[in-house]
C-alpha cells in the first residue's frame, strides 16, 4: 500500500481547495490552515470539487487555524495579496522537516520563504489549472488539466520526486523540474502580458490580442528581455503565437479579480516585473505605463 503523507494546506481556495481534495481522496491526511470561519466550514462539510478532470466527489479534511504539528509537506495556496498575514499561521517550529511548497504566481515569494523557513526546504512550484473557489469548500476546476512543476535548487532531490508522485498518484500531473528560475520566470513571461492588457483594457483575449496587438508584442518582448536578463531561456514567438490558441473569450484572473472588485496580484506580477527589469537596466516602458495606469485606477 502507498504511504500515507500528512499534507498542509494554507488557503485552501482555487488551487489549494483542489489538491486537498485531491490529496485527501487518494489516502492523505489534509489538514487545511484557513481563517476561523473556513476552518469551522470545512471541518464540517470537507471540500466538493466539481471538475470537468475529476468528476464531482467531496473528500474530508481536518481544518485548524494555525500550523500545530510537523507535516511532511505545506501547500502555500493563498494570493500574494495575503500572504504575509496567512504566513503567521505558519510558525517556523512547528514545521518540522516537512517541505514548504508555493504555489504562487509571480517571483519574488520564494525569497520571502526563505528568510522565514528552512532554505532547502523551500521548493516553489508552478501550477497550471483554472480552479475556482465557489464558497469555502466548494471549488469549481474549469480546466481539463492539473499540471504542477515542483523546482528548489537547494531541496533535496528525492524529496521533491516523491511530492511529485504523490500529487501525481492523486490525480494531477506533477514533475521534478531542474531549474527554479527557468520555471517561475516561464509562467511569468506568459502571465504578466496576459495579465496586464486583459486588465487594464477590460477586454478577454480574443479582443486584447488583436485590439491592442503593438503592445502585446511589445509586453511580451519586454518580458523576455527581462526573464532572460534573469537567467531564464525565453521564447517570445512562441509566446505570442501560444496567445492565438486560446479562446477568445479567455479571461486572465487578473481580469476576473478586477472585475470581481477583488484585490489584484499587481504587484506580484507587473511590481515584480518592473524590480527585476530595473535591477539589470532593461528597459519596460509598456509594462511600466500598464501598470502605472492601473494603479491609477485604484488597483
Ligand atoms: N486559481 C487558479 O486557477 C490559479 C492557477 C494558477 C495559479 N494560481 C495562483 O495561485 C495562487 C492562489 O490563487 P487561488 O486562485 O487559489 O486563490 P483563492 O481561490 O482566492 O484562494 C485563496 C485562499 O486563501 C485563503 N486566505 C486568504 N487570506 C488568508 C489568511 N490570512 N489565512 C488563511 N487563508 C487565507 C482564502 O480563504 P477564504 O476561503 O477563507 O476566503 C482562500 O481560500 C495565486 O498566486 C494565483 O495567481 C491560481
Amino acid at each position: 500500500m502507498a504511504i500515507q503523507h500528512t499534507v498542509a494546506v494554507l488557503g485552501p481556495g482555487g488551487t489549494g481547495g483542489l489538491l486537498a481534495a485531491l490529496l485527501s481522496r487518494s489516502g492523505h491526511r489534509v489538514v487545511c490552515l484557513a481563517q476561523d470561519r473556513t476552518a469551522d466550514t470545512l471541518r464540517r462539510t470537507g471540500i466538493t470539487v466539481r471538475s470537468k478532470q475529476f468528476g464531482e466527489f467531496t473528500a474530508p479534511v481536518e481544518a485548524d487555524t494555525e500550523l500545530r504539528e510537523p507535516v511532511d509537506a505545506c501547500l502555500i495556496t493563498v494570493k500574494h495579496t495575503a500572504l504575509g498575514a496567512a504566513l503567521t499561521r505558519i510558525p517556523p517550529a512547528a514545521l518540522g522537516d516537512a517541505l514548504v511548497v508555493p504555489l504562487l504566481n509571480g517571483v519574488e515569494h520564494p525569497a520571502a520563504l526563505r528568510a522565514r523557513y528552512r532554505p532547502d526546504r523551500v521548493a516553489p512550484a508552478v501550477i497550471r489549472v483554472e480552479s475556482t473557489r465557489l464558497a469555502p469548500g466548494l471549488i469549481e476546476h474549469g480546466s481539463p488539466f492539473t499540471e504542477v512543476d515542483l523546482a528548489g535548487d537547494a531541496v533535496p532531490r528525492d524529496r521533491l520526486d516523491a511530492l511529485a508522485a504523490t500529487l501525481t498518484a492523486a490525480g494531477t500531473s506533477a514533475r521534478t523540474v531542474g531549474d527554479e528560475t527557468a520555471a517561475l520566470w516561464a509562467k511569468m513571461a506568459f502571465l504578466a502580458p496576459f495579465a496586464l492588457l486583459t486588465t487594464r483594457y477590460g477586454l478577454p483575449l480574443g479582443e486584447a490580442r488583436t485590439r491592442h496587438r503593438d503592445e502585446l508584442r511589445a509586453l511580451v518582448a519586454e518580458t523576455a528581455a527581462v526573464s532572460r536578463a534573469c537567467g531564464a531561456p525565453v521564447d517570445p514567438a512562441g509566446a505570442l503565437a501560444r496567445y492565438d490558441t486560446f479562446p477568445p473569450t479567455t479571461k486572465s484572473s487578473m481580469q476576473r479579480d478586477a472585475e470581481a472588485g477583488r484585490p489584484l496580484e499587481l504587484d506580484a506580477i507587473g511590481g515584480a516585473l518592473l524590480r527585476a527589469a530595473e535591477r539589470h537596466g532593461v528597459p519596460a516602458p509598456v509594462t511600466a505605463r500598464l501598470v502605472r495606469e492601473l494603479r491609477d485606477a485604484g488597483h
